[in-house]
C-alpha cells in the first residue's frame, strides 16, 4: 500500500502570527484550549514564548496556561518530526492488539512514544479513540486516519517515510 506520506509544514513562530490567533478566538467563551489548539497547528507545536503571550493576552497567569498545556497530551511542547504517527490506545483498538503494535511501532520507528526518533522523522503519540473503532487497531498519519493497521503495514509506512525523509 502506498501512504502518499507528506511532511507536516508549519509556520516558523511568529510572535504577530501568534497575537493574530489570539485575537481570533478572544471573544468566544474559554477560548484558551481552541487558542492552543490553533497555535499548535500552525506551528506544530507550543512555542516557549506562546505561554507569556497567551497569558498577557487572556489576563490568567502563566501557571493557568502551562497547566493547561501539560495536562492535555495532544499539545506539544517540542517541534514535532517530519510525520507525526499515532498510535489509538483506547479499548476497541486495544481488543485488537494496539499495545503489541504500539511496542512494536517503538521498534520499526526507532523512538519512544512521545518521542521524536533522532532523525526527526517520526515523532510517535498515543491517543485515546480516533472515532475510527470499526476499523481498529486505528492509527493516524499526520492527518490522515489508517485502520485495520498491523505490524507489516507499520513496516511499510515507516519504509514509504524513510524515502521522504531522506
Ligand atoms: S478505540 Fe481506537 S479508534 Fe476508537
Amino acid at each position: 500500500m502506498n501512504y502518499l506520506a507528506e511532511p507536516m509544514q508549519f509556520a516558523s513562530w511568529s510572535t504577530d502570527a501568534a497575537s493574530e490567533i489570539i485575537d481570533r478566538h478572544q471573544s468566544e467563551r474559554g477560548p484558551l484550549l481552541e487558542i492552543l489548539n490553533d497555535l499548535q497547528r500552525t506551528f506544530g507545536f507550543i512555542h516557549e514564548d506562546a505561554i507569556s503571550l497567551v497569558a498577557e493576552e487572556l489576563n490568567i497567569s502563566q501557571a493557568e496556561v502551562y497547566g493547561v498545556v501539560t495536562f492535555y497530551k495532544d499539545l506539544r511542547t517540542e517541534p514535532p518530526g517530519a510525520f507525526v504517527v499515532k498510535i489509538c490506545k483506547a479499548e476497541s483498538c486495544q481488543s485488537v492488539g494496539a499495545d503489541q503494535l504500539a511496542e512494536a511501532a517503538q521498534e520499526i520507528f526507532q523512538t519512544k512514544i512521545g518521542s521524536t526518533s533522532q532523525d526527526r522523522s517520526v515523532t510517535l503519540e498515543e491517543v485515546f479513540c480516533l472515532g475510527n473503532c470499526a476499523l481498529s487497531p486505528a492509527m493516524m498519519l499526520n492527518e490522515r486516519l489508517l485502520g485495520r493497521m498491523d505490524i507489516e503495514r507499520i513496516t511499510e509506512l515507516s519504509k514509504e517515510i524513510k524515502d521522504v525523509s531522506l
